[in-house]
């Protein structure tokens, strides 16, 4: 196995620091992980016995949000740091695996300085809704000029870098995959998890993202206007500094017609048991997706998935087939689709039975470490 150095300024555990400690947990006898702030993910990193440095960045690097032009030239010093310890902790490493942009950006300066080669694993859709122009064009032009690989969570992540302007022949897709063994057992869970949330009978939905804008929260909330008789779980929590967003969802939710409807449980590990109590699991972002693992996490804990029909998720569902797609931002037709499944429950089965094998094929943690692994033979 290659000796890795995994990199990633972030230690919340977002999607794309799960797929990091997947990786790293598979990779740990000759890899270790570099972490730019003290967050849960090194725990659950050394908890499992991988190696983790942290060197804290400064809050002037880490506080860039994605969307900052020309104001992120204050984080430049901040970031030369990070390259220089990328550079010094990646002797003896064949090769740096760079989980997010920051990391990466650092990286790639580590790399014009003499570092070893860089891949850079894209979790983002790098369109102008989510990052500047001039995010855009750095990212781009360090990708085209130092990484030796660009991995891309899905062919919507791809086509996205490629439009940007970024080379076509770096791109390698690894789609992500989950241990297909967190989502077995889960039978007997779910009546102690709606006993617990105190729900009865009621028919129950769920979201399970981090609470922000994009990911569209308040989609559901509208839709359960229209649809009187459900309950739901809102799981998660605000991640990135969204705590404006979360205030304004749990606002909307003490509505009188919502009030009681509305269940929030924060960040929570126990996801696939908290799926299984859900009659529908759903994905409501706003802008595409670039993969969305809670479209497959809720296909395999055999729960229907409504999800939005843009980005990455429309490779993860075929609609009608193996979960339901509805447009961005849609609240009448997402509200229109649950009441649908909710009235065929028939229909709900077969479509969750067929999302939960098309996950177990295509998504398994098994493959995901078999594409990784390939794409990392450099030639
Ligand atoms: N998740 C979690 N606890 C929570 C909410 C979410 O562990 O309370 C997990 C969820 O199971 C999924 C990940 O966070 O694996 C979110 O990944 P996704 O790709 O859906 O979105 P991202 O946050 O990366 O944009
Ligand atoms: C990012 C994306 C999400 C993806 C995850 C893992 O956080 O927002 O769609 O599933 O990375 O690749």
């Amino acid at each position: 196995m290659k000796k890795i150095l995994f990199v990633d300024h972030a230690a919340v555990l977002s999607g794309a620091e799960l797929v990091l400690l997947d990786l790293a947990i598979a990779h740990a006898q000759d890899s270790q992980v570099l972490l730019f702030e003290e967050g849960p993910l090194r725990q659950r990193l050394q908890a499992t016995g991988v190696k983790v440095v942290v060197q804290q960045a400064s809050e002037q690097v880490l506080g860039v949000r994605a969307g900052t032009g020309v104001g992120a030239v204050k984080a430049i010093p901040a970031l030369m740091a990070m390259a220089r310890q990328i550079l010094e902790m990646g002797r003896g490493f064949e090769v740096i695996h760079a989980n997010s942009q920051k990391a990466f950006l650092a990286a790639a300066i580590a790399r014009f300085w003499g570092g070893p080669p860089v891949i850079w694993h894209l979790h983002d859709i790098l369109t102008a809704r989510h990052f500047s122009r001039t995010n855009r064009r750095i990212a781009v032009f360090l990708g085209n000029a130092f990484a030796s690989r660009v991995l891309v969570n899905s062919q919507a992540t791809g086509a996205a870098f490629v439009a940007a302007g970024g080379r076509e022949s770096l791109v390698k897709l690894v789609y992500n995959g989950v241990p297909l063994h967190r989502f077995e057992g889960l039978e007997g869970q779910a009546a102690a998890i709606r006993a617990e949330l105190g729900v009865g009978n009621a028919p129950l939905v769920g979201v399970f993202s981090r609470l922000s804008y994009w990911k569209g929260q308040h989609v559901l909330l509208e839709a359960m206007r229209q649809v009187p008789e459900v309950q739901a779980i809102v799981v998660g929590e605000a991640l990135f500094g969204e705590t404006e967003y979360a205030e304004r969802l749990r606002a909307i939710a003490n509505q009188p017609e919502l009030a009681g409807r509305v269940h929030w449980l924060g960040f929570r590990n126990d996801i696939p048991a908290l799926m299984s109590a859900c009659d529908l699991v759903l994905h409501t972002s706003t802008e595409p997706e670039p993969f969305g693992r809670v479209i497959i996490e809720g296909q395999l804990a055999g729960r229907p998935v409504i999800a939005t029909a843009a980005g990455g998720a429309i490779e993860l569902i075929e609609d009608g087939v193996t979960g339901r797609l509805v447009p961005p931002e849609d609240a009448a037709a997402l509200a229109q689709v649950m009441g649908e499944l909710l009235k065929q429950p028939d229909l709900a089965q077969k479509i969750a039975n067929q999302g939960k094998m098309s996950a177990q094929t295509h998504f398994s943690l098994e493959g995901m470490l078999k594409a990784f692994d390939q794409a990392l033979i450099l030639d």
